[in-house]
């Protein structure tokens, strides 16, 4: 053990530190001495990205994080939706030590190792639709949209691939040209090279084209085919059709129920592939294994990573078999279906099964929204509530009519709740998402909303409706 992790916990300063109910624990205000120390080295030595909050961890436990001076947080946010078994499940870590101990490497592109085999298996057991599958490992959420494309172009040998405005696919540089829920990702890097085209999302709550679901008789499908494809976009340039089947960075967006149906019907004359990006959505988040299976369609490729390794890096691309390349080295990689993850993901889904983790996404999801309904009746500033299963958020408004995005007032909000012991991340320009592991248990959800409500209310007091 270090030194600095026998010295003893810094006493709190009690003027400082804000009451918090039941399992939280608060011993200084956040970050304490040592989380500070921490964070002022972490500014020197790593590169500017989108950190959030001053929470430096030290150890995790189901939906649970102790930072390094003790104080103890719910942990809404699972590591951005990677931890679905929630922090360190003791299935997946005896999975993962007994693996070191056996085979941690062995480029499974380039050889076999069975473990690999078995959940390749497992993947294309679940993945949607009844023709056969066949995977392809990675090692992120980008690695397997940039799978995806590569495999569309490889087989349509069509230049573009369509995405929808406000949505997240990753940050190397064929996933960043489908990215577009923020310009500060896209700026400066000349995101257009990717190949990447856009039309505007299904955004029922605040319509782009004004209209109110369902009288709008989903326009913003039928607009592809009647204006983009005459005009702009020759669909015989577009490879495929990319898409989260809820938006999550770009703001917990759920499509209506019918308009998966209607793309797919406007896409497949044309050959156009539909590629379902569950990074965020898959793995049980929903409910149910992939986001797509709450509209009734089947994609021809769904890209998956964050959850399916419990906290390691994996991810995988899982297409229909009938797409797979015909000759080698078309794609490949090093670390894709390391064993080490792969032990990890087959440990997550045992976990998975034996926890009925569906079932409890969709259980504690229902339980979530009407719990955070319930504040949207109290709070004016909350504008909608909205989401599947276990990923849900609230939107902040400055005004219930025009909808207008309340972003300082959640920023607030985010700084109250993790002052109080709440660790949540937004989503959108006004939303704040909640994305507990997939374990968490209903009395975690009443005290993480009771956090939310009194941070809310400062939040208020701090900077108002703004
Ligand atoms: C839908 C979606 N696709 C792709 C990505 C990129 O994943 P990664 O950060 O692992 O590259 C993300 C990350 O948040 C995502 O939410």
């Amino acid at each position: 053990m270090s030194t600095a992790a026998k010295r003893a916990v810094p006493e709190p300063d009690a003027s400082k530190v804000t009451k918090a109910p039941r399992g939280v624990v608060l011993r200084t205000p956040i970050p304490g001495p040592r989380g500070k120390a921490i964070v002022e080295r972490d500014t020197q030595f790593l590169m500017t990205s989108t950190k959030t909050a001053p929470v430096v961890a030290q150890s995790g436990k189901g939906v649970w994080v102790t930072d390094v001076d003790g104080n103890r947080f719910l942990d809404f946010t699972s590591g951005v939706g990677v931890l679905g078994t929630g922090h360190c499940h003791p299935t997946v870590v005896e999975a993962v030590q007994k693996q070191a101990q056996e085979l941690m490497h062995f480029a499974g592109t380039d050889f076999y190792y069975d473990i690999q085999v078995r959940l390749a298996e497992r993947l294309a057991k679940i993945a949607p639709g009844k023709a056969p599958k066949k995977v392809f490992f990675t090692n992120s959420g980008t690695e397997s949209v940039e799978a995806a494309v590569k495999l569309a172009r490889w087989n349509t040998q069509r230049p573009l691939t369509l995405g929808l405005i406000g949505s997240f696919h990753g940050r190397s540089m064929g996933a960043l040209s489908l990215t577009s829920s923020k310009p500060a990702q896209r700026r400066r890097f000349n995101a257009y090279t990717g190949g990447g085209v856009h039309i505007p999302a299904p955004t029922c709550y605040r319509c782009p084209y004004k209209l109110e679901y369902p009288s709008c008789d989903v326009y913003c499908a039928k607009i592809l085919e009647e204006l983009y494809f005459n005009t702009v976009l020759p669909p015989e340039d577009i490879a495929a059709f990319v898409a989260e089947p809820v938006i999550g960075e770009g703001g917990y967006v759920v499509p209506p129920k019918e308009y998966f149906q209607l793309m797919q019907k406007i896409l497949k004359p044309h050959g156009i592939l539909h590629v379902s990006d569950e990074v965020q959505a898959g793995m049980g988040r929903t409910g149910k294994w992939w986001g797509i299976e709450n509209f009734g369609v089947a994609p021809d490729m769904i890209t998956t990573a964050k959850a399916l390794g419990s906290g390691l890096p994996i991810g995988a691309l899982v297409a229909d078999a009938k797409l797979d390349y015909s000759y080698q080295g078309a794609h490949s990689n090093t670390y894709g279906g390391n064993a080490v993850a792969c032990a990890s993901s087959l440990a997550t889904f045992e976990v998975f099964d034996r926890e009925h983790l569906l079932e409890n996404a969709t259980e504690q999801g229902n339980h979530l929204v009407k719990r955070l309904k319930e504040l949207q009746a109290k709070y004016e500033c909350i504008g909608d509530v909205r989401g599947l299963g276990l990923m849900v958020a609230t939107d902040f408004v400055k005004d219930r009519k025009t909808r207008e995005h309340a972003s300082k007032l959640r920023d607030r909000v985010e700084v109250e709740a993790y002052q109080r012991g709440l660790v949540l991340l937004g989503c959108g320009r006004s939303a704040i998402r909640f994305i507990p592991a997939l374990v968490v248990k209903e009395a975690e959800i009443d005290e993480a909303v009771e956090i939310y409500d009194q941070s809310i209310a400062a939040a208020l007091k701090s900077v108002g409706a703004s």
